[in-house]
C-alpha cells in the first residue's frame, strides 16, 4: 500500500502530543528522529519475548535473539547496498564509527602523510583526525567553503596528492544542507590509493545511499537519525581495509582464542564488535530499515525535498532574514538569522508554540566562524513533517520576531 503523508505522519506516536499546550511542531530533525510504532514495538518485543545474550548460547532465546540482530546486519547491508553481510559492523553511533576507524588506521599512517576533511565537517569527523595527527605526525588538510556554503572544488581537489592518507568527508552538511560534490574527491583520491572514509550521518536518513556505487571505504551513520533508537549506529567497511586494520577495542565477543601468551581475533565483523552489542538497537534498526524501504528512499527524498523548497520560499519573505547555506544540491536543512535578533531568543520563543527548533553552532563551530556569526536558527526536515508544520512554523516565527523587535 502507497502511504499518504498522513499515513505517514500517523506512524509516529510522539507527533500527536502537544507541548506548551501547543501541537508539536518538530523541526530538529538533523539532530534526532522520531520513531515510527513500529520501531518502538520491536523494541518493546525484544525486550519482552526473547532477550537474552547473543552468539554465546545454546539455548532458545540466545539463538532468537543472535537471529533477530543477524538479520538487522543484513537488512543493513542491503539499505546501503554493501557486498557483503561481513562489510557491516555495529557500532555506538556515527561518533563511535569514525573514531573506530581514525584509531585503527594509525599504523598506516606517518608523518610524510596528509588527511584531507572540509571546512563543513561536523565536529565528529574532525576531531579524530586531529588526533591522528598528533599521533603520528600527518598534516590536516582543510577543502575551502565559499559564501553559498559550498565547496571550493577546484581548491580543494588540489589538496589531495601522493601522501594522502585519508580523504573523510560529510555527506551532507548538518549546519548548511549542503549535498557535497564527493564523487569527485573520491575519484581523486582513489587515483592517489588514499582511504576514503564518508560520514553519512546526514545522508543515510534521507536519500537513497549505494556504498559500492560511491566507491568509499568506509561509510558511517547513526541509527537515532534514521528512525531507529539511539546507541546505535554502523561502519560500513570495505572487506579490504576491515581485514587489515587492528581491532579497535579488546574484549569478548571479538576473539578467536586467548591465552596469556597470545590472542587471535576474530574474522570481521566481529573483530570490531568487542563486547555484548547493542540488541535491542540493533533490531531497532532492522525495523526502521524495513520502515523506510517500505516508504522508498526515493520518496523519502522527494517529500522532503518538497519541503525544503516551500519552507525556503516562506523563510525568505520574512524581513530581515537571511539563509545560511544556499547551495544548488540542498537536503532540508535551513539555517537562519533574523537581523537584530539573537537565535536562541527566538529558539526559546519558537518552543513556546510548540515549534521545536535547534539554535547554536550545530557541532560545526568552523562554519560559524567561516560566517562570522555566533550560531544559527536550524530548522530540519523530515519526510513526516507537512505543509501544516510549515505554516505554524511560519505564524510561530512571525508572532515570535513581533515580541522580540
Ligand atoms: C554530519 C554529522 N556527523 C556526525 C554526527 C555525529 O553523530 P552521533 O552524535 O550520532 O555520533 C552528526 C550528528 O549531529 C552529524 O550531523
Amino acid at each position: 500500500m502507497i502511504k499518504n503523508s498522513l499515513d505517514i505522519r500517523n506512524d509516529f506516536p510522539i507527533l500527536r502530543q502537544k507541548v506548551h499546550g501547543k501541537p508539536l511542531v518538530y523541526l530538529d530533525n538533523a539532530a534526532s528522529s522520531q520513531k515510527p510504532a513500529v520501531v518502538i514495538e520491536a523494541v518493546k518485543n525484544y525486550y519482552e519475548t526473547i532477550n537474552a545474550n547473543v552468539h554465546r548460547g545454546n539455548h532458545l532465546l540466545s539463538q532468537l535473539a543472535t537471529e533477530a540482530t543477524e538479520n538487522a546486519r543484513d537488512a543493513v547491508k542491503s539499505f546501503i547496498n554493501a557486498a557483503e553481510r561481513e562489510e557491516v559492523i555495529f557500532t555506538k553511533g556515527t561518533t563511535d564509527s569514525i573514531n573506530l576507524v581514525a584509531a585503527s588506521i594509525t599504523k598506516f599512517v606517518s608523518e610524510k602523510d596528509n588527511i584531507v576533511i572540509s571546512h563543513t565537517e561536523h565536529h565528529a569527523n574532525i576531531v579524530p583526525w586531529q588526533m591522528l595527527c598528533e599521533r603520528t605526525g600527518a598534516k590536516l588538510r582543510v577543502i575551502p567553503l565559499n559564501e553559498m556554503g559550498e565547496w571550493d572544488v577546484e581548491k580543494g581537489l588540489a589538496l589531495i596528492d601522493e601522501h594522502t592518507a585519508v580523504l573523510a568527508l560529510g555527506h551532507v552538511s548538518n549546519a548548511l544542507g549542503t549535498i557535497n560534490p564527493i564523487e569527485q574527491f573520491i575519484k581523486k583520491a582513489r587515483a592517489h590509493e588514499a582511504a576514503v572514509l564518508l560520514d553519512g550521518a546526514q545522508s543515510a536518513a534521507h536519500m537513497k545511499v549505494d556504498v559500492q556505487n560511491l566507491d568509499c571505504d568506509f561509510f558511517c551513520f547513526s541509527g537515532h537519525k534514521l528512525c531507529a533508537p539511539t546507541g546505535i549506529g554502523i561502519l560500513y567497511g570495505k572487506r579490504t581495509w576491515l581485514e587489515k586494520l587492528p581491532p579497535y577495542q579488546g574484549g569478548g565477543e571479538m576473539i578467536h582464542t586467548v591465552t596469556f601468551e597470545k590472542t587471535t581475533y576474530a574474522d570481521i565483523p566481529f573483530k570490531f564488535e568487542a563486547g555484548t552489542p547493542n540488541m535491542a538497537g540493533m533490531i531497532g534498526m532492522g525495523a526502521a530499515i524495513e520502515y523506510l524501504q517500505n516508504i522508498g528512499m526515493n520518496k523519502v527524498a522527494q517529500l522532503e525535498d518538497a519541503l525544503l523548497q516551500e519552507a525556503t520560499s516562506r523563510l525568505l519573505q520574512i524581513d530581515g532574514l537571511k539563509i545560511y547555506g544556499n547551495a544548488k544540491e540542498k537536503a532540508a536543512v535551513i539555517s537562519f538569522l533574523v537581523e537584530g535578533v539573537h537565535p536562541y531568543d527566538l529558539g526559546t520563543l519558537l518552543d513556546k508554540f510548540g515549534v521545536a527548533v535547534r539554535t547554536g553552532h550545530h557541532c560545526t563551530q568552523p562554519i560559524m566562524d567561516f560566517f562570522n556569526i555566533p550560531g544559527t536558527v536550524r530548522a530540519s526536515f523530515a519526510f513526516y513533517n507537512s505543509s501544516d508544520d510549515i505554516e505554524a512554523f511560519i505564524t510561530a516565527l512571525n508572532k515570535s520576531l513581533n515580541m522580540l523587535r
